[in-house]
């Protein structure tokens, strides 16, 4: 794959004195013994990165065909999001919620205004974004629609994906998530994805909220039918209880929209951000909501120090700066178009089905070529970083920068690893 012009001297000085003195192979070796062991990674080792490229430990440049899980939408240190976060390191990086900083309120107007709801709970990693919408959702319960105290109960889909906590993890449906982290939080009732019928029979008067990606990322794009997002809506009001889309990954333009749940121009009660609202720089996620859900939240009931705070802040202006463009919404709609056609190629040659929205698909690969994870090594042997998720699923999710020569050379060099 023809690669463009290497990062420029100014990225390449600040390289880290290890990548000078050792081979990517010792630096993998080198973590066995201590880092714990909860991922496997591909073996790369990336030094550098700009844009939809990154570069490793001995110069080998490969296309970023993960871009973070879509944490990386607007792609490597991209310069606008780079030069807000200069300038705030200048000024001030943190003062925790004791006090108040001059980058809060902008950001929590201008999200407050990207997503046409009322008020942000600004938080950290995505995890954290959707235990507090979790909490949010509880204490409404109790407090506004009269739940009996500790009886609350939150829908959520099998198969979901929302995070690594201990109370996450305990309406999971993927055992390797699951197992060994009990005694496990109740009060989750788990209905299959894209059923309505099964969502309407587990909501009663003890139900606090519905809590779905309007996309399961993880579980390998999957898209559910026309009329589900309208329908978890029209129950939820129904019912009396919230609608909270879990936009963590779908968010913040990958789907060729702001939001996925635009693609049904429904309106959930909360909204969970993060991911790509860091900018790929520092972690960042916010629960949005309508005033009456998240003014349950008093003094000392909820907080985090690093939440919020001005680094995180100035980045996340900049994010919301470069999506109130529309640009980046376009690009994922017309590119996805692109990848579309790329992928509808491979149907029947390596592929045998996939499901795509905007910039982000999951791709089925025949097992009998190879699993997921070896066709991800012979992708990256092509200079392709992509991911595998549930065995034979491909995650294509580029940073929405990318050119649709970049793009098809991906697509291209997938149909090469499954027909070589
Ligand atoms: C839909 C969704 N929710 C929540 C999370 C958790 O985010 P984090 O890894 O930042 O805690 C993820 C991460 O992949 C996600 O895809």
């Amino acid at each position: 794959m023809t690669a463009p012009a290497r990062p420029s001297a100014a990225s390449r000085n600040g390289s880290p004195q290890d990548s000078a003195t050792r081979s990517s192979a010792e630096l993998i070796r080198a973590e066995a013994p201590v880092l714990a062991h909860n991922y496997h990674p591909l073996p790369v080792v990336v030094a550098r990165a700009e844009g939809v490229w990154v570069e490793d430990v001995e110069g080998r440049r490969y296309l970023d065909m993960l871009a973070g899980y879509s944490a990386l939408n607007f792609g490597h240190r991209h310069p606008a999001l780079i030069e807000a976060a200069h300038r705030q390191l200048d000024q001030v990086t943190l003062t925790s919620r004791a006090f108040h900083h001059d980058r809060l309120a902008g950001f929590a107007e201008e999200l407050a205004a990207l997503t046409g709801l009322d008020m942000v709970l600004p938080m950290n990693t995505g995890a954290e974004a959707v235990e507090s919408g979790i909490k949010v959702a509880r204490k409404w319960a109790y407090d506004v629609k009269g739940v009996a105290p500790d009886q609350a109960t939150i829908v959520v889909a099998a198969d979901n994906f929302h995070g690594r906590t201990t109370t996450l993890v305990s309406f999971s449906t993927d055992p390797t998530a699951r197992a060994g982290y009990g005694p496990y939080t109740p009060g989750f009732r788990v209905v299959p994805y894209n059923d309505l019928a099964a969502l309407e029979a587990a909501v009663d008067e003890t139900t606090a909220a519905v809590l779905i990606e309007p996309i399961q990322g993880e579980a390998g794009v999957v898209i559910p039918d026309d009329g589900y997002l309208t329908g978890v809506r029209e129950l939820t009001r129904r019912a009396g209880c919230l609608f909270i889309a879990d936009e963590i990954q779908s968010g913040l333009g990958r789907t060729g929209r702001t939001l996925a749940v635009e693609h049904e121009s429904v309106v959930p009660d909360v909204l969970l951000l993060g991911k790509a609202l860091g900018g790929g720089i520092v972690p960042v996620s916010a629960v949005v909501a309508r005033r009456e859900v998240l003014e349950v939240l008093h003094p000392g009931e909820h907080g985090s120090t690093f939440g919020g705070n001005p680094l995180a802040a100035a980045v996340g202006s900049a994010v919301i700066g470069l999506l109130s463009t529309g640009e980046f919404q376009r690009r994922a709609a017309e590119l996805g178009e692109v990848l579309r056609t790329g992928l509808d190629g491979l149907v029947g040659k390596g592929v045998t089905g996939f499901r795509a929205r905007g910039l982000w698909a999951g791709a089925d690969v025949d097992p009998a070529l190879g699993t997921g994870r070896e066709i991800s090594e012979r992708l990256l042997r092509e200079g392709v970083l992509v991911k595998d998720t549930h065995g034979s699923t491909i995650r294509l999710a580029p940073p929405l920068t990318i050119t649709e020569d970049e793009l098809s050379a991906s697509i291209d060099a997938l149909g090469r690893v499954l027909n070589d």
